[in-house]
């Protein structure tokens, strides 16, 4: 991708593209792709946030039987099928006890499409929006796009938000507060009591609060998760997304959950974008819907295996620790200064000696580059000891 030095000056492009930075794993990807080419031996990547886990074979079956029928080749209604969103209003009474109407619902392209859409439905220029910090890279620049200020909130060591940090940091300008558990990229997750707290700072201040709870199926050690919604608050935006839950990630499925006035105006936002999510798409997240819970254990089962293996690899070597227990996700956020460097430099040093690629934690915040990103999404167990052995070694 081409790198836009000089906006002043190039009149043709928007100055609010200069805001956005450049994303680092842009370069870390080119310059692993650079080093597959001359090395004889396989890079091994703890680097993308994809899974390599295939969508289950009785949800694909049940799709092909689907796509004979016309009705998938058509533009859906705009908010999403009306099967999906009843099936989503269940699953929340279901799973959550939330009493949600299919109006309330909008399905999109991603939850990605839900952020923007969020942002673009609630931001005017200048209003502040409080992130986490590290946190998921999009939203700073989804933030920015739609004319917001972005506000990074320092957690603690276990990457929990904490209510003093949160307090300190709300001003008259505060629009909303995004949250991430369990989180990308350090795995941490939140218990109901610490949830309930930012819950009612938020309401306290009258603050819109969106959660982003697109891991809430990934899960491990019998961790319950809570959706922000059960608290007894009202301004509270649920997204969340099949990418993850059923490793569905290319079919681009996610939604928005809330209140019917920021529903009806996401809406509007989504209507305008993309008219309406893939229709082939919302099928397959309805037909995963109801689907046996089996396939999301067997996706977990083999999550929980390389999340083993991966703690093992990381955690085995001298100067790299784990300041959290990470029980959500599929990533590990260790520190690694005591290797006496720091994430970027630990992260060149792996791909260039071992062929492994991690991503350094500065391109998640400001906050944390003494720790790196691990995702064990794409690697076997057997490349992930194969890769903890060469890591060994080299250092
Ligand atoms: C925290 C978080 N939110 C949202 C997304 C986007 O998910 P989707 O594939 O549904 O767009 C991701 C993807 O990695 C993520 O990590």
């Amino acid at each position: 991708m081409t790198v836009i030095k000089n906006f002043k000056e190039n009149r043709r492009i928007a100055q609010r593209i200069s805001e956005i930075r450049p994303s680092g794993l842009r370069k870390l990807f080119d310059l692993e792709y650079e080093i597959a080419k001359s090395s004889s031996q396989k890079i091994l990547s703890f680097g993308l946030g994809n899974l390599n886990i295939p969508t289950h074979s009785e949800i694909i079956n049940e799709l092909k039987e689907k796509l004979d029928d016309p009705v998938s080749h058509r533009y859906s209604s705009n908010a999403g099928l009306l099967e999906l969103r009843e099936s989503l209003v269940s699953r929340y009474k279901r799973r959550y006890n939330l009493d949600y109407t299919s109006d309330q619902v909008v399905i999109t392209s991603g939850c990605l499409e839900a952020l923007f859409d969020t942002f673009l439905a609630i931001t005017n220029p200048g209003d502040e929006i409080l992130i986490q910090d590290p946190t998921f890279g999009y939203y700073a620049n989804q933030i920015k796009l739609c004319g917001g200020k972005v506000i990074p909130i320092p957690m603690n060591e276990k990457f929990i938000l904490e209510t003093e940090a949160f307090n300190n940091a709300i001003t008259p300008k505060t629009k909303a507060i995004i949250i991430n558990y369990p989180h990308n990229p350090t795995g941490s997750v939140m218990d109901r009591k610490q949830l309930r707290d930012i819950v009612e700072i938020a309401a306290d201040n009258k603050i819109i609060l969106i959660s982003d709870e697109a891991y809430e199926d990934i899960i491990y050690e019998n961790h319950i998760h809570s959706c922000a919604a059960e608290l007894d608050y009202d301004n509270v935006i649920v997204l969340s997304s099949f990418s993850k839950s059923y490793s569905m990630t290319g079919f681009r499925i996610g939604y928005a959950l809330g209140p019917s006035d920021l529903i009806s105006s996401i809406s509007i936002v989504h209507q305008n974008n993309t008219a309406c999510a893939s229709t082939p798409s919302q099928i397959t997240a309805n037909i995963a819907l109801r689907s046996p819970s089996s396939i999301q254990a067997s996706i977990l089962e083999e999550l929980a295996k390389r999340r083993k293996e991966t703690i093992k690899a990381f955690t085995l070597i001298e100067g790299v620790k784990l300041t959290n227990n990470p029980l959500g996700t599929f990533y590990i956020y260790p520190n690694v200064k005591g290797t006496g460097m720091n994430g970027s430099e630990f992260s060149e040093f792996m791909l260039h000696n071992c062929q492994v690629v991690v991503v350094p934690g500065n391109e998640f915040g400001n906050s944390t580059d003494d720790y790196i990103r691990v995702s064990y999404g794409f690697l076997n167990q057997d490349d992930i000891i194969e890769a903890g052995s060469r890591m060994k070694s080299c250092l």
